[in-house]
């Protein structure tokens, strides 16, 4: 078969849906994915290096809060989706999309381990007629200058593939909003950016399929780019909020308000908001892909490094108000009772990844606080790579819990705490979200930070 005819074919496969979607990374970004390839119509096969978690999903079991087990239980039993830690089985898939992770390394440098290490395992069975497409998060070039050279090496061995003529790659970033239910997969445009125009046609047909508005854009680098100017753009906003946060606190102006104010204007603001630092496996990490490059082209990225410095520096901020809280009760840090409410990154979801409330609870057992926490989606402290704290399971908010404190940290407002209960109850709290402003009994005892 030449060229054309192995593009025509995955179009046509593609088209009348009998092409298999395999999805390698089965977490929270492949999981959603693959939601929203069978609700397409598209048979799927999963791809996992953690046994755990294939096994949970072969038991018609899910780890991630927002997606149903008895959804999976069933695309299980009708096999629209087949889980497997067998990567050889990369071969059957005509359609291969990468969501592994893309973590920083000690040195904050990017890890590229992952993705290298997918790409030589598809490159060891590449065939004829697959697309390849990478969407984790990652600097632009990635896909050219990293996954390229390793497919067309192991393509080489199967017998000289070239892209864009045997084989056919393309970039089309992620874009979750975990514990948003109204952004499925499904409804967000999808970027996608091809190696060559024939690779670009075949993943903007395949996204197509799938998802509400596909926006293709030329070239992988673009669509790299565009992702992390996402992030970035958020990150560099969050920290704007974050030191007028620190600032109007200290002219006794209550930044909340004036963020709710400022947001009525109809053009030219969106609304972000402050709160105890950075969390979650992007915004935290991404903008330091860029700044890497960024290095390696002889630039600096200075809103990027002054918004990492703001956003990390905010949970010392809070230690410190919770301290001058105490303080004003005559009570020391060291020995007071203090719980954290919420130990995920954000509101409503289990995810603990990069989460500001670890390096609050590091800080306030380094000053000698009898700490617990609780968080309902999190009922036990999960070990994390880069923090040493205690094993811990959730505390029950029942009264007397709550009126043994000396102080509640609020530190993910998650929807399903009772904040009247929580304030009626307690001696202190220190509100980190802006989750309180709806109570009105006891507000003497909410500090905001
Ligand atoms: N979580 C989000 O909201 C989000 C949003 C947009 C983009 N992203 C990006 O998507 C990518 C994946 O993120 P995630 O949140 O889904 O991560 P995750 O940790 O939830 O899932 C990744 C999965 O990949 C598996 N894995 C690791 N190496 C593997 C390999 N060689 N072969 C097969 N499986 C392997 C892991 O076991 C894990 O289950 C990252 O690049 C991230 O930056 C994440």
């Amino acid at each position: 078969m030449n060229s054309p005819e192995h593009a025509a074919v995955l179009a046509s496969a593609i088209e009348n849906k009998s092409a298999k979607v395999g999805v390698v990374g089965l977490g929270y970004v492949g999981l959603p994915l693959i939601r929203a390839f069978i609700a397409a119509d598209y048979r799927t096969l999963g791809f996992d290096v953690d046994q755990t978690k294939v096994d949970r999903l072969k038991a018609g079991k899910s780890y991630i809060a927002h997606i149903a087990s008895d959804w999976i239980a069933r695309c299980i039993a009708e096999h629209s989706f087949e889980p497997t830690t067998d990567l050889r089985r990369l071969a059957e898939a005509d359609c291969i999309l990468i969501c592994v992770p893309t973590p920083l390394s000690e040195s904050r440098d990017p890890d590229l381990s992952y993705v290298e290490g997918t790409a030589r395992q598809i490159a060891a069975v590449l065939r004829p007629g697959q697309l390849v497409v990478l969407e984790s998060t990652t600097y632009p070039g990635t896909t050219r200058d990293v996954v390229l050279p390793i497919l067309a090496a192991g393509g080489k061995v199967a017998g000289e593939l070239t892209v864009g003529r045997d084989f056919f790659l393309a970039f089309s970033p992620e874009r979750e909003d975990p514990g948003n239910a109204q952004f499925a997969a499904s409804v967000i445009p999808k970027v996608v950016g091809g190696i060559d125009p024939t690779s670009a046609h075949l993943a903007q047909l395949l996204y197509g399929q799938a998802v509400v508005k596909v926006v293709p854009v030329t070239s992988c680098e673009v669509a790299e780019a565009c992702k992390i100017l996402e992030n970035t753009y958020r990150a560099v906003n969050i920290a704007l909020v974050n030191e007028l946060k620190m600032l109007y606190d200290r002219m006794g102006i209550d930044v909340w308000e004036v963020i709710e104010a400022a947001a009525t204007k109809p053009f030219g603001f969106q609304v972000f908001y402050p709160g105890p630092g950075l969390g979650g496996h992007c915004i935290p990490i991404d903008p330091f892909y860029l700044s890497w490059i960024a290095r390696k082209h002889g630039l600096s990225t200075r809103f990027i490094e002054l918004a990492g410095q703001i956003n990390t520096q905010m949970p010392d901020y809070v230690v410190d108000r919770v301290t001058a809280a105490l303080n004003e009760v005559k009570k020391p840090v060291k020995g007071s009772k203090i719980c954290v409410l919420g130990v995920a990154y954000k509101k409503d979801i289990d995810d603990p990844r990069e989460s500001p409330s670890f390096v609050l609870m590091e800080l306030l057992l380094a000053r000698g606080a009898a700490l617990t926490y609780n968080d309902p989606h999190v009922p036990n402290l999960p070990k994390m790579r880069h923090h040493d704290l205690p094993a811990m399971a959730s505390k029950p908010l029942t009264t007397e819990f709550l009126a043994q404190q000396d102080l509640v940290l609020i530190a993910t407002n998650h929807s399903a705490y009772d904040y009247h209960f929580i304030v009626k109850h307690s001696k202190l709290v220190i509100d980190t979200r802006n989750a309180t402003k709806k109570v009105m009994k006891g507000r003497e005892r909410i500090r905001k930070a």
